[in-house]
């Protein structure tokens, strides 16, 4: 009975996912914020079964503080085991959403489930499912790494054998078993994070939420994170994280949202978004000044989204090589030309104008 309600749920799930990635492509971005609020009253109101699935809920979402809009009424819901996204540049409001979720801070507006269980009125049961990595690290310094862990247990009331022994699994997970009686201040930025995230998991929490895994990480120490996060989802741990990276949000998450200014600007899986704002391939000209507005109306009328870059244009397209071919043709001379795909930076630009990354 149960698994015939969550394959239907899951049915329900993918017709509703189709159905809003249809009407994605025939809105205009200025017009999405209504679309999102629109689909999500409706996939409240007609699917109430999809909720047994939900891990956490969030509805009109409000952040005010004082004068200052963070958060501008955001809908979303992420499923249980998913890996979620909450994807913007600085002051986009993640972080802000993130406390609202765990706690951290009351709502100005709107409705927040985490596990099915109301977050205003069950603060502290949810608090006592949920592991928190905070943005900014928070380790007691004057502790050794595995003393972290340990207190962190303590205070959850874990009995002091399975304190230990979650530790040590904790460790060894995180390679952090070297450094297990190091004191916190001379490990390096990667462990940190690693170990805050070994922290929030102690209570064996059902859903994490994680400001920011990889900020300030090497190439190396964010790959290791990434696998880490991802065995922990394959695990059955429902995640949400913040990023501004792209390339993280790109390769880590299921799902995820594109928050900016406090709004949700798109959401769907990485590849969706991909494919609904750009298509799959992006054709980079560099062209010289007077060539840029020509060369820019052959490629709209060929069909692709057009938007300039420093030196040249972006242009988005299904197939890059044959944009360029037709450009070529056309007599067209770039002075440069390189084809990629698509990637979700580029979605960014093309829904907002500005790049993800600050400078
Ligand atoms: N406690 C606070 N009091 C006043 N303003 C705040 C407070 N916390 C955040 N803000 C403001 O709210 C907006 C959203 O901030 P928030 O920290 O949620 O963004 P963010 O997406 O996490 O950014 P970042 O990538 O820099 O961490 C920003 O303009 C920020 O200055
Ligand atoms: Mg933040």
């Amino acid at each position: 009975m149960v698994a015939n309600r969550i394959q239907e749920a899951a049915a329900m799930r993918t017709i509703i996912r189709d159905s809003k990635a249809m009407w994605f492509r025939l809105l205009p971005p200025r017009l999405r914020g209504d679309h999102s609020l629109i689909m999500s009253r409706l996939f409240r109101e007609t699917t109430p079964l999809l909720e047994i699935e939900e891990a956490v809920v969030v509805r009109g979402l409000v952040k005010r503080y004082g004068e200052l809009v963070a958060v501008a009424g955001i809908d979303f819901a992420v499923a249980r085991g998913e890996l979620f996204g909450l994807l913007g540049p600085n002051g986009a409001g993640k972080t802000s959403t993130m406390r609202m979720l765990y706690g951290g801070s009351s709502p100005t507006e709107g409705r927040l489930e985490v596990l099915g269980l109301d977050v205003a009125s069950h603060r502290r049961e949810v608090k006592m499912r949920l592991g928190v990595v905070p943005q900014e690290t928070n380790l007691d310094q004057d502790l050794l790494v595995r003393q972290n862990l340990l207190v962190h247990g303590r205070f959850y009331g874990l009995a002091r054998q399975e304190r230990e022994d979650r530790a040590d699994e904790l460790l060894d997970f995180f390679q952090l078993r070297d450094k297990a009686n190091a004191p916190v201040e001379t490990i390096s930025g990667g462990m940190k994070r690693r170990l805050l995230i070994a922290r929030a998991l102690m209570s064996r929490p059902e859903v994490l939420v994680i400001d920011e895994p990889t900020t300030g990480l090497d190439p190396q120490a964010r790959h290791l994170l990434w696998g880490r996060l991802r065995e922990l989802r394959d695990r059955g741990v429902t995640m949400i994280l913040s990023t501004h990276y792209m390339d993280e949000a790109e390769r880590l998450c299921d799902r995820l949202v594109i928050l900016d200014r406090g709004k949700i600007l798109a959401e769907g899986t990485p590849r969706e978004l991909i494919e609904m704002e750009i298509g799959r391939q992006v054709l980079e000209i560099e062209l010289a000044g007077p060539e840029r507005e020509g060369a820019a109306a052959l490629a709209r009328d060929a069909g692709a989204g057009v938007e300039r870059s420093d030196r040249g244009l972006l242009c988005y397209a299904r197939d890059a090589e044959a944009l360029l071919h037709h450009l070529r043709t056309r007599g067209v001379a770039p002075l440069q030309a390189h084809l990629r795909m698509a990637t979700l930076e580029d979605v960014f630009l093309r829904l907002t104008g500005r790049s993800l990354v600050e400078g």
